[in-house]
């Protein structure tokens, strides 16, 4: 049987952004935070390197703005940038606050001035500004706000449910533009249950699962961005796709990073004769962005014909590679690789998604009461490439400034009225589920060979055709059978890999992360790709 629940806020998605926005939520509020599979499953518990913020005397909010407009080449929006950057402290002093154990600066002293946590270094930054714990900052965060929200008795934490689609008065035949509620397949019972909610945000990740070769967990599916999509909001930039430069190149490691900080600690990329090769192509080296580090990578390889290229960081200590790269260190370890004495194979691998359901500094979408928040999100904050380590601040920034909205619009917005079952009358159970694995799998492959780092327009056309192709043959199976995690990530999948070759297409030109061979010059003028779904009238 399929069950209604009623909560004051749906947070969709247990990571940063959504397990952030419920514990800034006051503790009168009923909220519900649900995640596809197990609470740990998103891209939070991976991150590694850590989170950028201004925090030390030397550093300022001027260089962390430049830094950041410099590596989003000319399509930052600033007053997004000015914004995250300008509340970067007090959001890592929430974190401090509830406990998360960043690494402390061996070289301050209790009592002295000056910062009390180490602060490392990342690609594109001017500063030392990037907040950490050891190399397993996600982790460190996700464990302590999971371990928070868990004493909350407000906080229902529920597993295993996937959101199949939003609810909205328009849905609904209506002529209001508010979200009530979502479907959500709930995995224990197969069945569908209605959430209605007064607030309902999306906080759902990325969608860089569309791709091949991804330093992802599963699960980065564009479920928010399509879920969006479908309910009426604008996409924007969805053309931007980060490619993480040096994800480890081994056979049994699935996707596993070797962080950035690696290299802001003096690693060097090499090619298989030992030769670095990163000053040939920008000055700043090892720590240009990372779309530069990620196509001077790829153009080597393809070049040479090799499949990798080596990181290098055994000519620093032993005793601080241990200690500042503990999780890289076993894990390469358990591979046969001891970083402390051999380079590392690297690879580069879809690694973020720039762009996102369209948002304003409060978290609002062009649905009335449905936010959206993390990595799901555009803000404008990352431009055309994404500065390392903004992405967790973005996730808290926008979390706590999307709960105060909620706060401030409380006593306007009432629990919406009884909303109807999802029908299943319809459907029957799959006989065919290796059409799913095909469609998955063909469509991640030809993403990574047609949409990847380097594109051109036969490609991108060749792209659409086979992914409009597929969407037609989801949308049959969709309509004809009962509803499962791998269908509801695939439908939304095709869906996203769709919207980021429309906005692929429509960009003639050469900007961050993404380039093309038929445009390889930049246009005079930075514009974003905004697509609008049928139907879309500005409110
Ligand atoms: P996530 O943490 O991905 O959480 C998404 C949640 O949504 C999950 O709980 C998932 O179950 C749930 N969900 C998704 N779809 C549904 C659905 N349909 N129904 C129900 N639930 C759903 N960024 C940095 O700033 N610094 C770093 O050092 C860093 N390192 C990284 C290392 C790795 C390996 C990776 C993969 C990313 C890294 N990033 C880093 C990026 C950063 O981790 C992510 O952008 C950020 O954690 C995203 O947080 P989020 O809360 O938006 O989403
Ligand atoms: C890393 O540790 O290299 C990841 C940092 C990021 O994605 O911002």
């Amino acid at each position: 049987m399929s069950r209604h629940h009623q909560h004051d806020v749906l947070v969709i998605g247990s990571g940063g952004a959504g397990l952030s926005l419920a514990l800034n939520l006051p503790e009168h509020l009923r909220v519900a935070v649900l995640s596809k599979g197990e609470l740990a499953g998103g891209s939070t518990y991976w991150a590694q390197g850590g989170v950028a913020a201004v925090l030390d005397d030397s550093d300022n909010i001027e260089s962390h703005v430049h830094d950041t407009l410099v590596a989003g080449a000319g399509l930052c929006h600033e007053d997004a940038v000015r914004f995250t950057v300008e509340h970067s402290r007090e959001a890592i002093q929430w974190l401090i606050e509830q406990g998360v154990p960043f690494t402390r600066d061996d070289d301050h002293h209790e009592g002295e001035p000056g910062f009390a946590f180490h602060l490392t270094r990342e690609g594109g930054h001017s500063h030392r500004r990037i907040i950490h714990a050891a190399d397993a900052t996600g982790t460190a965060i996700f464990n302590t706000l999971l371990a928070r929200a868990r004493q909350r008795p407000n906080i229902e934490l529920l597993e295993q449910r996937v959101a199949v689609d939003l609810i909205t008065e328009r849905k609904l035949g209506g002529s209001g533009n508010r979200c009530l509620g979502a479907y959500v397949l709930n995995r224990a019972s197969g069945e569908v249950d209605t959430f209605a909610a007064r607030f309902v945000v999306l906080a759902t990740g990325g969608a860089a699962k569309v791709y091949l070769y991804t330093s992802n967990p599963d699960g980065t599916c564009g479920d928010g961005i399509a879920m969006a999509w479908r309910a009426g909001c604008r996409v924007g930039n969805l053309e931007f796709n980060q490619f993480h430069p040096t994800c480890l190149y081994h056979p049994q490691a699935k996707n596993f990073l070797i962080t950035e900080a690696l290299r802001g600690e003096g690693g060097l990329l090499r090619l298989p004769n030992g030769e670095r090769f990163m000053d040939r192509f920008d000055a700043r080296a090892e720590l240009a962005p990372r779309d530069i580090v990620a196509r001077a990578i790829d153009h080597e390889m393809k070049r040479l014909g090799i499949d990798c290229v080596y990181l290098d960081i055994s000519h620093r200590p032993a005793e601080f590679i241990k200690s500042h790269f503990p999780t890289v260190y076993e894990r390469c370890l358990g591979y046969g690789i001891d970083i402390t004495v051999q380079p590392i194979p690297v690879v580069p691998a879809a690694h973020y998604t720039c762009g996102g359901v369209v948002v304003d500094s409060r978290g609002h979408t062009d649905v009335n009461g449905l936010y959206a928040i993390g990595e799901t999100s555009f803000t404008g904050l990352h431009g055309a490439n994404r500065l390392a380590s903004n992405s967790l601040l973005e996730c808290f920034v926008y979390a706590r400034a999307a709960a105060s909205d909620i706060l401030d619009q409380l006593e306007q917005v009432a629990m919406p009225p009884a909303l109807p079952s999802w029908d299943a009358s319809q459907v029957t159970d799959s006989d065919e589920d290796v059409i799913i694995a095909h469609n998955w799998d063909e469509l991640r492959r030809f993403m990574w060979d047609y949409v990847g780092i380097v594109r051109t327009s036969k490609r991108l056309q060749r792209a659409q055709h086979r992914v409009r192709l597929l969407l037609a043959e989801i949308d049959e199976f969709y309509s004809n059978y009962r509803v499962s995690r791998d269908l509801i990530e695939l439908r939304n999948l095709a869906l996203v890999a769709d919207l980021m070759i429309r906005s692929a297409m429509l960009r003639r030109e050469s900007r961050g992360l993404h380039y093309t061979l038929d445009y390889p010059g930049l246009l005079p003028e930075a514009t974003d790709t905004i697509l609008l779904p049928a139907g879309y009238s500005a409110a």
